[in-house]
This record gives structure tokens, C-alpha cells and sequence, in this order.
């Protein structure tokens, strides 16, 4: 079994209730089950939502787990600090998105994350999640009995 971290940025404890034409109308806890069901026997999941850019770098830099899922958020478009966390790790790790970032304001057309993971999905909704915890259990080698 594969150990996954799932980290979410800033606002996306609000899922549900913010922007729901964008983002959709499930809440984190409701996208939290469905990418543990998605693992299935394969993953062991830790879930982890921060606000804060300082606490979702410690987080990163302390994790014992094979891979990341992580929607950074806002902090896509901001981070040198989240960057260089994932590159110091040097883990497999996929960066995930909602909404499709290219086709909306030009600020989010720029991803400071998208050099150092292993690769990203961008706007499949709910989906993009549940793709993202696959391949990261394709990369890490995992495989489920269930
Ligand atoms: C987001 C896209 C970001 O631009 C935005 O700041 C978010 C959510 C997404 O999942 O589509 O908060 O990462």
C-alpha cells in the first residue's frame, strides 16, 4: 500500500459554498471520501487543508508520505516557497485543479508549481482529483485488491 498526502490550499475548506459555478457544489469532505473510495486498498490517505503558505510548506517538508495531490490554491499562482518544498522533497506528485486555469484570468494562466511535480490536471471538476490519486498510484507502483 502506497502512503498519499492530499493537501489543499487556501479556500478550499469553503468548497460547496464558494463560486459553486466554478468550483462545483461538493464539499472537501464529500471530495475527501471520493478520492479515498478512488484509492481503494492501494493508497493510505492523509488529508490536509491549510490557509496558511508557511504551515502547507512545513507540512510538505515533514511528510513521510510515497507522493502528493496537492491543489495549492491561490498560492498556484504565487509560491516560490510551496515550489521549492515540492522540489526539495523530490517525491512523485501531481498538482490539481478544479476549474481549468488557462481558460480563466490571466494571473491564473501561470502555475509556479507545474515545474516541479511530476505532472497536472486541470478542470475536470471533482474528477481532476480522482485522476490525479490514479496516477499517482500508477507512478508509485501501487495496486489495489479490492
Ligand atoms: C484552483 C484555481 C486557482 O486559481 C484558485 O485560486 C483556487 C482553486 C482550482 O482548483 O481550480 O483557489 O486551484
Amino acid at each position: 500500500m502506497v502512503k498519499i498526502l492530499v493537501v489543499h490550499g487556501p479556500n478550499l475548506d469553503l468548497l460547496g459554498k464558494r463560486e459553486n459555478d466554478v468550483y462545483g457544489n461538493e464539499t472537501i469532505d464529500a471530495i475527501n471520501r471520493d478520492i479515498k473510495k478512488e484509492a481503494g486498498s492501494a493508497g493510505e490517505i492523509e488529508f490536509y487543508q491549510s490557509n496558511h503558505e508557511g504551515d502547507i510548506v512545513d507540512k510538505i517538508n515533514q511528510t513521510r508520505a510515497d507522493g502528493i495531490l496537492i491543489n495549492p490554491a491561490a498560492y498556484t499562482h504565487t509560491s516560490v516557497a510551496i515550489h521549492d518544498a515540492l522540489r526539495a522533497k523530490n517525491i512523485p506528485s501531481v498538482e490539481i485543479h478544479l476549474s481549468n486555469i488557462y481558460a480563466r484570468e490571466e494571473f491564473r494562466h501561470k502555475s509556479l508549481i507545474a515545474p516541479v511535480v511530476t505532472g497536472q490536471i486541470s478542470g475536470f471538476g471533482k474528477d481532476s482529483y480522482l485522476l490525479g490519486v490514479r496516477a499517482l498510484i500508477t507512478i508509485l507502483g501501487g495496486t489495489r485488491n479490492d
